[in-house]
């Protein structure tokens, strides 16, 4: 019989990692409070009020705008920033499909650049290159939790007066030459899906210093609202994007936890990236010396078939899962996605936008591309655990490299 799992063997993890998501009497205690107060609706309440508060002070930000996923953040952001029709935004080609989505949202076109390869975030070079007449904004995403190279994008939208909007969803507590990313731009913007680093099964928030931003995007995300004014006055165009009480008050528990819990998922990381530095073909994703805190949603390693006895990256993850490593899915790059080939995007566009050549279509970002089909991906979760943890996925993936042969 083969030493693989996959084949029989004994698995390689023999303690269960810490499950996700995490929670005890703090949450237990917090939606007791909000059933018996009977004030399940955020706009009389004061949960979702106080975590909006709690959310923004915790990552430097004068506020937050709680919203019911990170989709509708960014799609809150967009509005607050003033992005509409005939518009252009800047996203990754590497992310979660909402990056872009939430443009088209608006009416505006995503223009897909690609990422920098060895920490998987939006490359500065790619950005600067793809500004027109028309770009109104900039979306980073902070990739597996690292955050993107904020010195060279905070220039780049100063210099070409563009909004630079964080796309913090992986990213939460993460800091960037010892400051919490998230107000570098104009922007930041979470998830709280029960992936990220805090959930309540679904919810998002939108924070930023900026007044003017925080008032348009606060009416927008409120049916158009303004404070203060009677009920059904509606002075823009908004949509109901409120988070519920439960969400808050969950969300308020979840919060006391994440500053240890980034703490330990940074020094996970570190060991790990030390560990798998030592096994042939396992590039773990850089950490820029600037990134003083990875807050690690997802741990990402590039693995070099040829270490492997030629193996494809599906053929590892699944010898890696059988062993008891849990992996998450990669992104696709945004370009390649069904809704951008078939040309269905168009239809959100102005129409000097909808009848031009989009020449991302075609372009390859070989960036993205390489992360997209060769990266492999360990859920945050598994950083929560200590340091025997690290050792055994360092030793599953020594195996599987030891018997690769038998794989191919
Ligand atoms: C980078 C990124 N942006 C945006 C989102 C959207 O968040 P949600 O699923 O809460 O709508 C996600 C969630 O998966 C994400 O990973």
């Amino acid at each position: 019989m083969s030493a693989l799992a996959l084949f029989g063997g004994e698995r390689a993890k023999t303690k269960p990692f810490p499950q996700w998501p995490q929670y005890d009497t703090r949450e237990e205690e917090a939606l007791k409070e909000v059933l018996h107060s009977r004030v399940w609706w955020r706009t009389p309440g004061t949960k979702t009020l106080a975590f909006e508060r709690e959310f923004a002070d915790f990552h430097g930000a004068k506020y937050g705008i709680a919203v019911t996923n990170g989709t509708h953040a960014i799609e809150i952001a967009m509005e607050g920033c003033g992005v509409g029709l005939g518009d252009e935004v800047i996203v990754p080609d590497y992310t979660f499909v909402a990056t872009a989505s939430a443009v088209l949202f608006a009416g505006a076109l995503p223009v897909m650049v690609d990422v920098l390869p060895d920490t998987y975030c939006i490359d500065p070079d790619a950005v600067e290159a793809a500004i027109t007449p028309r770009t109104k904004a900039i979306i980073a995403v902070h990739m597996g939790g690292h955050p993107a190279d904020l010195d060279r994008l905070v220039a780049i939208a100063q210099h070409h007066r563009l909004a630079l909007i964080e796309d913090s969803s992986h990213a939460h507590a993460s800091e960037w030459r010892g400051k919490r990313i998230g107000t570098f731009g104009l922007a930041g913007t979470f998830s709280f899906q029960s992936s990220k680093l805090m959930t309540a099964g679904e919810g998002g928030i939108v924070v930023t210093n900026d007044d003017e931003f925080e008032r348009q995007a606060r009416s927008a995300h409120d049916c158009g609202r303004l404070p203060g004014e009677w009920f059904y006055s509606h002075y823009h165009y908004g949509s109901n994007y409120r988070l519920s009480e439960w969400q808050g008050a969950v969300l308020c528990a979840q919060l006391t936890r994440l500053d240890d819990q980034t703490a330990l998922r940074h020094r996970n990381g570190r060991l790990l990236d030390q560990m798998l530095g030592e096994i042939e073909g396992i590039t773990p994703q850089t950490l820029d010396p600037r990134c003083t805190r990875n807050g690690q949603y997802a741990y990402i390693f590039h693995v070099d078939p040829s270490a492997f006895a030629g193996i494809s990256t599906a053929r590892f993850i699944e010898a890696m899962d059988a062993e008891g490593i849990p992996h998450q899915a990669s992104y696709p790059p945004v370009h390649r996605l069904d809704v951008f080939q078939n040309g269905e995007y168009r239809k959100r566009l102005h129409p000097d936008h909808a009848q031009a050549e989009h020449t991302f279509l075609q372009q390859s970002f070989p960036n993205t591309e390489r992360a997209a089909w060769e990266a492999v991906w360990i859920p945050q979760y598994a950083f929560l655990g200590d340091e025997d943890d690290m050792q055994e996925i360092a030793q599953a993936f020594r195996k599987i490299q030891a018997h690769a042969a038998e794989l191919a």
